[in-house]
């Protein structure tokens, strides 16, 4: 099954080549390293087996924090994600416009967004967050440096639950290069490891994105 679904994404992936630009680039999450730069982070890292001993708990991930004024992390994604977007004194979107990088839904009701953790929160504890202090979860969580949150529909974060990108990746495919590269440069940074199916599929994830970055 899990071939199968990989077979499928590759095939898509390949289908869907060559990769329209980027066309939001002063609304989205730091640009993430290049294919080839992610090819050597991913090359170097350490490859394991998911460990959920002891069990994931959310909660060890403290979020949202405030980050300035009244502005916690998700209204400061928010603001930072959408278009004409106006808050109130608490921070709060009350109007805009979004655009979900993973499905290209769109909205003008900030509450029908979610804050997506590229590399999500239960698959960073799996794969070595679990043996961190709780203020290094903590920023992880937050991370507005590297490219690790972003303002997606409430649907396709769903979708995605705690999927790793051999079993879910976004369905724009416009967006596929994009996601991979911030997922294998946040693993990289916080020294997380990878699993073994894992490792194959962002490798022939990486080797395709590459070849875009060559012809373009
Ligand atoms: C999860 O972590 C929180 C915060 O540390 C703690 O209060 C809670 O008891 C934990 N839940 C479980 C089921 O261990
Ligand atoms: C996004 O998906 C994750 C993983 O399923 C879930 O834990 C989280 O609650 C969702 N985010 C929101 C804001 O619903």
């Amino acid at each position: 099954m899990i071939v199968l679904v990989i077979l499928f994404s590759v095939v898509a992936f390949a289908l869907a080549s060559p990769i329209a630009p980027e066309a939001r680039a002063s609304h989205e999450l730091p640009t993430p390293v290049s294919a080839a730069t992610a090819m050597t982070y991913l090359a170097s890292l350490t490859v394991g087996v998911d460990d959920n001993v002891p069990a994931y708990n959310r909660s060890r991930f403290k979020h949202w924090h405030i980050v300035s004024g009244t502005c916690d992390t998700r209204k400061t994604v928010l603001k930072r994600d959408g278009t004409d977007v106006v808050v109130d004194a608490a921070c709060k979107p009350t109007s805009g416009n979004w655009v979900s990088p993973y499905d290209d839904v769109t909205t003008t009701v900030a509450s029908q967004f979610d804050i997506d953790h590229i590399v999500p929160l239960k698959e960073a504890w799996v794969s070595g967050a679990r043996l961190w202090t709780d203020a290094k979860r903590e920023a992880f969580a937050n991370d507005l440096t590297l490219p690790q949150l972003v303002a997606v529909s409430a649907r396709s974060n769903r979708s995605k639950g705690d999927k790793d990108p051999a079993l879910w990746v976004p369905p724009s495919a416009s967006y596929l290069c994009t996601y991979i590269r911030a997922w294998v440069e946040i693993k990289y940074k916080y020294h997380l490891a990878v699993d073994a199916t894992e490792k194959t599929v962002l490798t022939d994830y990486l080797a395709a994105c590459s070849v875009e970055e060559v012809d373009s």
